[in-house]
């Protein structure tokens, strides 16, 4: 079973749904010694069986795969309808019309038996926490299990549940904040006080991974300190040669047009962090919750506003340190945040 301590580099390449985990990106972590990680999270179960060969075919390091745990939805209907009323004329500017929601829950069972049949050396959740019985199935098939968890309660219960490790994501993070309870508001209790709290409670064979806002080597010693095993990676990744981030993204990122960012549902029903832009600014306030209805809603949007060149279109993920981000290589990435 891989052992985070004995990582060359205390860091993990954040999972990256939408895009920026490829893997290349993945395989590219792992060679430069930190755990690489493929975001399975939209994907169909062919899609990611794909990609973990194809990772494989890059590396014999050890990487990881992340999935999305389904949670009963909070949507209502007539908030939905709202919604996508208040959607259609921007959907109109992009000659496109707002999408139908229907019952997803990302081919969760698939996922599961596919990551049991294929082995990679870890497997991380956010959203939610899995079963014990899965956990210990993961376990007795040797891959390494890390829970994400944004509160020191989420933490007790991951562990309760067996969980192998666990990502503390902190509010500076970028992309979705991981809250199990879809109606929740997230916390913004400091990363460092959640460590503080969350290592304290936690047994201390249970290995702790530090995310959010993580932007140079000072900040991952600072976590380091508090007894973190590594850092989670995920917005000074963005700007990677191997990442697949879209070139709107990309652009958005160096840009100073984008001054701030800012934590919305407005774009998939479930708060998340990015940069603050035009549609962020127009819905955050009447967004309604509801994944994965809400992301329904707004992914024909999305997806032409990133074809028509529209960074003020589209969801901008990124974590309150985005400012540090540079182009360059995973490596050459990597080697800037290690201590
Ligand atoms: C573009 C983007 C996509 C993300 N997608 C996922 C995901 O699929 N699964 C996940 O567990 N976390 C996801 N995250 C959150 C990261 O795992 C991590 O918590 C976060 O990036 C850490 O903060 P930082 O961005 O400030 O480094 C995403 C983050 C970003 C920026």
């Amino acid at each position: 079973m891989l052992d985070l301590r004995e990582l060359p580099l205390p860091l993990v390449g954040a999972p990256m749904a939408g895009g920026p985990s490829t893997p290349a990106l993945a395989a590219a972590v792992a060679e430069a010694g930190g755990l690489g990680f493929l975001a399975a999270g939209y994907r169909t179960p062919e899609q990611v069986a794909e990609q973990i060969e194809q990772t494989r075919a890059l590396t014999a390091r050890p990487f990881g795969v992340n999935l999305f745990v389904p949670r009963p939805s909070v949507a209502r209907a007539d908030e939905l309808a709202r919604y996508r009323e208040a959607l259609t004329d921007e959907a109109a500017r992009y000659d496109t019309a707002p999408g139908t929601p229907f019952p997803d829950d990302d081919h969760w069972q698939a996922k599961l038996e596919l990551v049991e049949a294929v082995r990679p050396a870890a497997v991380s959740f956010t959203f939610g926490c899995p079963g014990r019985e899965w956990l210990s199935a993961f376990a007795r098939a040797g891959v390494l299990t890390l829970v994400t968890v944004t509160t020191a309660a989420e933490a007790a219960t991951a562990v309760a549940e067996g969980a192998g490790a666990l990502v503390v994501q902190g509010p500076a993070a970028g992309g979705h904040r991981g809250v199990f309870d879809p109606a929740a508001e997230p916390g913004s209790v400091s990363l460092v006080e959640l460590l503080r709290e969350i290592r304290a409670g936690a047994p201390a064979e249970v290995p702790v991974v530090a995310a959010g806002g993580l932007d140079t080597a000072e900040a991952v010693a600072r976590v380091r300190a508090l007894g973190a095993v590594a850092a989670q990676i995920g917005t000074a990744l963005l700007l990677a040669e191997q990442a697949g981030t879209n070139a709107v993204h990309r652009a958005a990122l160096r840009s100073p047009e984008f001054t701030e960012t800012a934590v919305t549902r407005a774009f998939s029903g479930r708060y998340a962090r990015g940069l603050v832009n035009d549609f962020m600014r127009r819905h955050d306030r009447h967004a309604p919750a509801g994944y994965p209805e809400v992301n329904q809603l707004t992914s024909p949007l999305r997806a032409a506003a990133v074809r028509a060149g529209d960074p003020h279109g589209t969801s901008l993920w990124a974590g309150t340190g985005f400012r540090s981000a540079r182009p360059g290589t995973a490596a050459a990435i990597l080697a800037e945040l290690t201590p």
